[in-house]
């Protein structure tokens, strides 16, 4: 479907941006692998956590649904075979979490999805997976998925991450709630902790030390039984992102998302945005749980300030560049970002895709191989392309409320895959929006 946004009045209200759509994952997948039952509230309704809970479904978990609420009666860590492909959709932390956990079942599984999940790398899992004591293979010299998994009794590893991926160190913390010993994960730099800190709640103790100038240690000692429980699951501050960037850009916009995460491993964008200038209230709320969480407000000032990202922020904003860029394609002056290489292999080639839209849009971008030079200046209108991402889709839709002319995303179906309600919150905050089209056949 096409998507068309008209320039109009400046961002402006109250948003409760979905459940966090990373939480959400873990949950269920915890909950799969959980003695007892797992109650998830609010959890986020995309197609990707669809997916994931589908998968835990077919793995044996006996699922339902209340308004709001996910139930999961877990298998105590012993799942079923299934008895087909384990589609993951568009979701890589599905297809990369998943494979941890099926690392330590006796049994074969094949993990697949869509076009866009079989162009992103698998080798990362596959190598831990397989020290462990699982056999592997996947498609192209075992780079790209479908990824086949034959399950074993599992070792605990010492095991140094070659990238900063959560999902990495998630897939092989899952692998060591069924391996024999302490299995020790150490990453090259900073990544979310979600997995850490849900464990706990599910009563697994998971060590982290942080360590001078890298990323933290994590330690788990297997076998490890989790035991189902309560969870609240935050407002998804990568979905509220898009309004809060466009809210800086903006000048007389406001715009609060209530009720957001407010994890510092996930909150790289508002330093970004209060650094460039915008207005940004936090108001946590006292501690529901595990993960903090609050009401943020961003107010748009006057000018907004290019900045140099600073690349160690990257991994703190690492899914909310493509709404950062929407800032920064309207501040003063040139902004910089370096150290985001990982951005090509995401649901799309992300640097390539913001470049090639916002130069459509008449912004000059200079791309280089980890990163952008954005000259802020007047945004016109025109056709994007999102090549199926929805975090691009729902950025230049978010700034299209600010271009001098209409702005469409020639794909927008790809939205549903985090934020199924996003155009009626774009709505609600004055966005003016058509209503949804056919694409056109190119
Ligand atoms: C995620 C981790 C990040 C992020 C992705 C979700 C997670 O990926 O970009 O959208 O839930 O663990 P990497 O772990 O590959 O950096």
């Amino acid at each position: 479907m096409r998507l068309t946004v008209h320039p109009g009045a400046p961002l402006w209200g109250t948003m409760r941006p979905p459940g966090d759509k990373s939480i959400t994952h873990r949950a269920y997948l915890l909950g799969l692998s959980s003695e007892g039952v797992t109650v998830v509230e609010n959890p986020n309704p995309g197609a990707d956590c669809e997916a994931t809970l589908a998968c835990a479904a077919r793995l044996g978990a006996a699922c339902s649904r209340t308004k709001d609420c996910v139930e999961i009666r877990g298998r105590a860590g012993s799942l079923t075979e299934p008895d087909r492909v384990l589609d993951c959709g568009n979701s890589g932390t599905t297809l990369r979490i998943l494979s941890g956990v099926l690392a330590s079942q006796p049994f074969f599984s094949v993990l697949a999805g869509d076009e866009s999940l079989h162009r992103r790398p698998v080798a990362r899992v596959i190598e831990p997976l397989r020290r462990m004591g699982a056999t592997l293979s996947a498609r192209d010299g075992d780079r790209l998925p479908p990824l086949v998994i034959q399950g074993a009794k599992l070792k605990a590893i010492h095991y140094d991450l070659p990238v900063a991926s959560a999902q990495v160190a998630s897939s092989v913390l899952f692998a060591a709630l069924g391996a024999e010993g302490e299995t020790e994960v150490r990453l090259p730099g900073p990544a979310r902790d979600h997995t850490e800190r849900m464990f706990r709640a599910f009563g697994v103790a998971v060590e982290s030390d942080a360590r001078n100038g890298s990323g933290p240690r994590l330690r788990l000692e297997g076998p490890a039984r989790p035991r189902g429980t309560r969870l609240m699951v935050p407002g998804d501050l990568s979905a509220a992102a898009f309004f809060l960037a466009v809210a800086a850009a903006t000048p007389g916009a406001a715009v609060t998302a209530l009720g957001v995460s407010l994890n510092p491993t996930r909150s790289g964008l508002l330093d970004a945005l209060e650094e460039m200038g915008a207005w940004v209230e936090r108001r946590p709320h006292a501690s529901a749980g595990e993960e903090p969480a609050g009401d943020v407000t961003v107010t748009g000032p006057e000018r907004l300030r290019a900045i140099d990202l600073p690349a160690e922020w990257v991994p703190r904003m690492i899914d909310e560049i493509p709404a950062w860029a929407m800032a920064a394609a309207t501040a003063d002056g040139r902004s910089r970002l370096s150290g985001a290489a990982e951005l090509r292999v995401k649901e799309s080639d992300r640097l390539e895709l913001i470049a090639a839209n916002l130069r459509t849009l008449g912004i000059t971008v200079d791309e280089h191989p980890d990163g952008l030079e954005i000259e802020g200046g007047p945004v016109g209108g025109g056709t994007v392309k999102s090549d199926g991402d929805h975090r691009i889709a729902m950025a230049f839709a978010t700034l299209a409320t600010r271009a001098a002319a209409p702005v469409t995303v020639d794909d927008a179906s790809s939205i549903a895959t985090s934020y199924p309600g996003f155009v009626e919150a774009l709505s609600t905050l004055r966005g003016q929006v058509e209503p949804l089209s056919p694409r056109r056949a190119s």
